[in-house]
């Protein structure tokens, strides 16, 4: 498969699934509390999504996956499934929203801490937070692949944590995952050159320790070898004639 350049049409229905995907992590943001499960925030989202979006959640049977979000806990990198764990006092938790709406995709994901998280709790989650945006800023007509993971990867590096490896961004629109590959780590002017059109998400995974990762025997759940913290943001973007737009901003970043 190669790169496709999306048309004004194509960018304006992404543009809605985009918000939609935003908006479940607005909805969800109040339930994500002590003694939830991570069941019950499944729940909440398949039917905020089906009922009320009317729109449907990718990840629900995509290869096989049973739920229709991820909730990463902890040590856990991403792919979580939501089960019978409650959320507890100082828990981080990713959560990995993907809708499909008129055949395309919005995918975004952001950290919750729940009741007060430890010191590496919370530095674990705002430098993965700054990682993101560290790459989101290079996003322009012009720049290189290469350029978005270096900068991301020089920034969490920096912080003396480590970027996953095995997991990356990348290309989305009528497929969940397109291609390019979005690497979170690279050097600066290698890789594919953007174009004003293309659109592709970035979700560094940040780990407190090493960078190593394995996947538990449940085929899914990607957890940190040594069992340190990691920690995960999302945005799905496009290209513009002079930078970028974030497809999936929500209302608690916009600036005023
Ligand atoms: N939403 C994830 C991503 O950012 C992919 C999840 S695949 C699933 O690419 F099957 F686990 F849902
Ligand atoms: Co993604
Ligand atoms: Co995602």
């Amino acid at each position: 498969m190669s790169v496709t350049i999306k048309t004004p049409e194509e960018i304006e229905k992404m543009r809605v699934a985009g918000r939609m995907a935003a908006e479940v992590l607005e909805m969800i943001e109040p339930h994500v509390r002590v003694g939830v499960t991570t069941d019950e925030l499944d729940r909440l989202c398949h039917d905020h999504i089906v009922n009320v979006q009317k729109a449907t959640p990718a990840p629900l049977n995509y290869r096989g996956f049973p739920r229709s979000i991820c909730t990463s806990l902890n040590h856990q990198v991403c792919h979580g499934i939501p089960g019978e764990r409650q959320l507890k006092d100082g828990d981080i938790l990713n959560i990995d929203i993907t809708v499909i709406h008129e055949g395309y995709h919005g995918d975004t994901s952001r950290m919750f801490m729940v009741g007060k998280p430890s010191v590496k709790a919370r530095r674990v989650v705002e430098v993965a937070h700054e990682a993101l945006w560290r790459g989101i800023r290079e996003v322009a007509p012009g720049v290189r692949l290469g350029d978005i993971g270096h900068a991301i990867q020089t920034y969490v590096e920096a912080q003396r944590c480590s970027v996953v490896r095995e997991y990356c961004g990348h290309g989305i629109g009528r497929k969940f995952h397109e291609d390019p590959q979005v690497l979170h780590f690279g050097k600066p002017g290698e890789g594919l050159e953007l174009r004003p059109g293309m659109t592709f998400t970035i979700e560094p995974m940040v780990n407190l320790g090493k960078r190593h990762t394995k996947v538990l025997a449940d085929g899914w759940t990607v957890v940190t070898k040594d069992h340190s913290l990691s920690a995960q943001w999302e945005h799905t973007l496009v290209v513009t004639e002079d930078g970028y737009e974030i497809l999936t901003l929500r209302c608690d970043e916009r600036p005023g």
